[in-house]
């Protein structure tokens, strides 16, 4: 483990960017979602949260609409910011909208219940370009939308309600223009303040652990099943060896969708069948950008051959991957900045 070390050292400034990701390098997705159920003329329980990515921001209290902060920084962020204008407003603005909704439900003889859900937010690309959305579904269609650009409200839907919601939203220039305002300069400034107070949390990265075991549904089919769980952020990349080589695609090997865990951290299982006796060597290869450069590599010992050339077999299987990846390594490095490096193994 010596060389790799040295390796390490050498390369470190290259490393670095890769090792460390700077969060204004990917792009970046603010939004506040919000549903309102009214379950008849008189009632409405309204819910919402704010999240950057996947991380939740704020959310809003549903007894008595007040909004909480998940994060202490997250409270300072806004108050630096001219979101806290509205949020000071929010209840306001909630009780007129759920006015406005009540009031068009009765003009149109729409029936209760009635399910209104917003989505609103912004992109920011790393280039410092951003676009922006508001879109407002009803009874789980789109219904309208918000176009910054043109400062106006559009029906999402070819109904005649949508069209008049629409076109009287787009009268209400004082709302526009504070809509525009929000949308195209206050969302994406907001995203750099959450960066700048939350950075902690916000790069915050959690290596997986994984685990390989077999499971023998007949006495013809033994499948390995790799489980990793507990990385933070989300991209991973999760496959098989045999015999040092990457097994591909096909119907033998199924990875499951990558699913949360109840602590903002993710997991999945990669599951791949194979023949109980067919001499091959397997194991699991997990790369993810908080192990930085090192790969995780969990053998699953065959155990119908003898444990011994078991063992040699996978000395010298890590022995070709380390001297492939050691080789593979100097090329990328050559050429444009690698995120995974093969050189270290855990196992
Ligand atoms: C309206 O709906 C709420 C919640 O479902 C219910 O508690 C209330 O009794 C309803 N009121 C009327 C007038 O139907
Ligand atoms: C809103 O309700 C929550 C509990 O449901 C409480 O902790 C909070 O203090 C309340 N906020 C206000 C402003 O009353
Ligand atoms: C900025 O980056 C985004 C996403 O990568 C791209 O779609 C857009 O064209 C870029 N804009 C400019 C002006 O470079
Ligand atoms: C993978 O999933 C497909 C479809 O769900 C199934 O037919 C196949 O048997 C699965 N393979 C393994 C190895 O579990």
């Amino acid at each position: 483990m010596q060389a790799p070390h040295l390796l390490l050292f050498l390369f470190l400034p290259f490393l670095l960017p890769g090792i460390w990701a700077d969060p204004e390098a990917e792009t970046q997705v603010f939004q506040v979602l919000q549903t309102s159920f009214l379950a008849n003329i008189s009632s409405a329980e309204v819910s919402g949260l704010g999240l950057l990515g996947d991380v939740p921001i704020f959310a809003l209290d549903p007894d008595n609409w007040s909004i909480y902060f998940h994060w202490p920084w997250a409270r300072q962020a806004v108050v630096k910011g001219d979101i806290e204008k509205v949020m000071s407003q929010s209840k306001i603005a909630l009780r007129n909208m759920i006015r406005y909704m009540h009031e068009m439900a009765q003009k149109e003889h729409r029936d209760y219940p009635l399910v209104v859900q917003v989505r609103v937010g912004c992109v920011l690309h790393p280039n410092r370009t951003s676009w922006s959305f508001l879109d407002v579904g009803e009874g789980g269609r789109d219904f309208i939308a918000f176009t910054v650009e043109r400062q106006c409200w559009e029906p999402r839907q070819p109904s005649p309600l949508a069209e008049m919601v629409s076109k009287l939203l787009t009268k209400n220039k004082s709302i526009t223009g504070v809509l525009e305002h929000l949308l195209s300069i206050s969302c994406q400034s907001f995203i750099l303040t959450l960066y700048k107070y939350g950075h902690e949390t916000l790069e915050k990265q959690e290596t997986p652990v994984a685990t390989v075991f077999a499971r023998t549904p007949s006495s013809a089919q033994l499948l390995l099943v790799c489980r990793v769980t507990g990385f933070y952020p989300r991209p991973i990349s999760v496959d098989w060896l045999r015999d040092g080589q990457e097994v591909p695609p096909g119907p033998a090997l199924n990875t499951s969708a990558i699913l949360p865990n109840a602590d903002l951290t993710y997991q999945l299982r990669s599951i791949l069948a194979v023949d109980p006796h067919d001499g091959h060597s397997y194991a699991c290869r997990v790369r993810h950008r908080s192990l930085g450069t090192r790969i995780l590599l969990i053998p699953w010992e065959n155990r119908s051959t003898a444990p011994t050339i078991g063992i040699a077999i996978a000395v010298l299987v890590l022995v070709a991957i380390a001297s492939a990846g050691a080789f593979w390594w100097w090329k990328r490095r050559k050429g444009d900045e690698a995120t995974w490096e093969t050189q270290e193994y855990i196992i």
